[in-house]
């Protein structure tokens, strides 16, 4: 369906009352942390599940790690290497994924960074033992991916996006999948993990249930089942880029043993407000990517105001626990001002906690991070993860997380 051009004039932003994470959809005040966690955090946790995102129909029935590889002296020996294959299985039909882990030598008791890649674990690294996924991929010329295979050629292709060195020099460890494994990021069910849960005759999830962006989250919650019982690792941050920051988001929101969330650009339907309409909005990315958030979704396209919550409410579901929403300046589809009142509308609820994130007196300056427990920047640039903003994610780690 045609959709309306994207707006990026602030002044027809059209005017909207934000919805109060401390008020319940009945109309009651939310003053304290028991109150927000019985009654307000369930009934928008509820919500998002339902409505956007989507509900896991049910369990797996069995699942099993296998580390495949290691070596205790990678990337020139600063650190030990694991790939570690994870077997998902349901209704006699399985799936298999690929963690990469690198962890720092000499530290016994690392956190690590946990995130999705775009076109494969082999392109976040020159690494040569890294192995190359077999999954369905899109191609890109830029990054040497033709025919929806990847090959050698795009060994390494992507490792500007990665910063392996400082993160490790840093003390921290990086586990990364292709999200590709998971779920093919294509308008079709028939393929990836939700078709393991179909019934007889289902070829599709119904009207409630899950997405990619809720199978992808699915996904980081199975890669956690390996990575928190690795006695060399002791925290775990979720991380994730556009649309793999909001499979981060829904990781975080859904599933409490992730230690920290980082959404780099993640927009529409991730850190970004919806009701600004501004840039991206629920009718385009509903019209562009009918698979990403459940059917029930699609009655808010076009219609963000008859929406009961916003994606504040969201980031408000991952409190106390610590949080960094990032955009970047040339990011307008994004909607960088819409990522940081975000960030802002949901400090009330880290702030039942005694917890800091952006005060209302805090305005998003360039190249100036606000780095508290709910933290956030606008970087200069296009929509991108660079090492600034690695920089800061370290940064930000070691002060709350680590
Ligand atoms: C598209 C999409 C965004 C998404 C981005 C990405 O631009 O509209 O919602 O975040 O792709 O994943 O790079």
């Amino acid at each position: 369906m045609a959709q309306p051009e994207a707006n990026y004039d602030e002044t027809k932003v059209p005017k909207f009352t934000v919805p109060d994470p401390l008020m319940t959809f009945s109309g009651e005040a939310i003053t304290d942390r028991d109150q927000w966690e019985k009654k307000r955090k369930l009934e928008i946790y509820q919500f998002f599940e339902k409505q956007i995102y989507g509900k896991v129909p049910t369990m797996l029935d069995e699942y099993s790690f296998e580390v495949i590889e290691e070596d205790n002296n990678a990337l020139g020996g600063k650190a030990q290497r694991k790939q570690i294959a994870v077997g998902l299985k349901k209704n006699n039909r399985s799936l298999n994924f690929n963690i990469l882990l690198y962890l720092p030598k000499g530290n016994e008791n690392a956190p690590v960074f946990l995130g999705y890649n775009f076109h494969g674990n082999h392109t976040v690294t020159d690494d040569p033992k890294v192995f190359i996924t077999e999954a369905w991929n899109a191609n890109d010329i830029a990054l040497n991916i033709k025919n929806n295979k990847a090959t050698e050629a795009s060994r390494g292709s992507r490792k500007d996006r990665w910063a392996v060195d400082k993160i490790l020099d840093n003390g921290f460890g990086l586990a990364t999948v292709y999200y590709g494994e998971i779920d093919p990021d294509k308008n079709d069910f028939s393929d990836g993990l939700h078709s393991l849960f179909y019934r007889e005759g289902q070829n599709r999830p119904k009207t409630n249930e899950w997405g990619s962006i809720a199978a992808w989250a699915f996904g980081l919650s199975r890669a956690m089942d390996y990575l928190e019982n690795d006695t060399n690792i002791s925290k775990v941050i979720v991380f994730g880029h556009s649309r793999l920051g909001k499979a981060a988001l829904w990781a975080g929101a859904s599933d409490p043993r992730f230690d920290g969330v980082i959404s780099n650009n993640s927009g529409c339907g991730g850190a970004a407000l919806s009701k600004r309409k501004y840039g991206e909005t629920i009718g385009h990315i509903n019209n562009s990517f009918p698979h990403w958030f459940s059917e029930s979704f699609k009655k808010y396209s076009n219609k963000e105001e008859i929406l009961p919550v916003d994606q504040h409410q969201l980031l408000a579901l991952i409190a106390p626990r610590p949080l960094y929403v990032a955009s970047a300046a040339e990011d307008e589809w994004a909607d960088p001002k819409g990522e940081f009142l975000s960030a802002q509308y949901a400090t009330s609820v880290y702030a039942l906690y005694g917890k800091k994130g952006i005060s209302k007196s805090d305005s998003p300056l360039v190249d100036r991070p606000i780095q508290e427990t709910l933290a956030y920047h606008i970087r200069s640039g296009k929509h991108d993860v660079t090492d600034y903003d690695w920089d800061q994610y370290i940064s930000w780690a070691q002060n709350f997380v680590k």
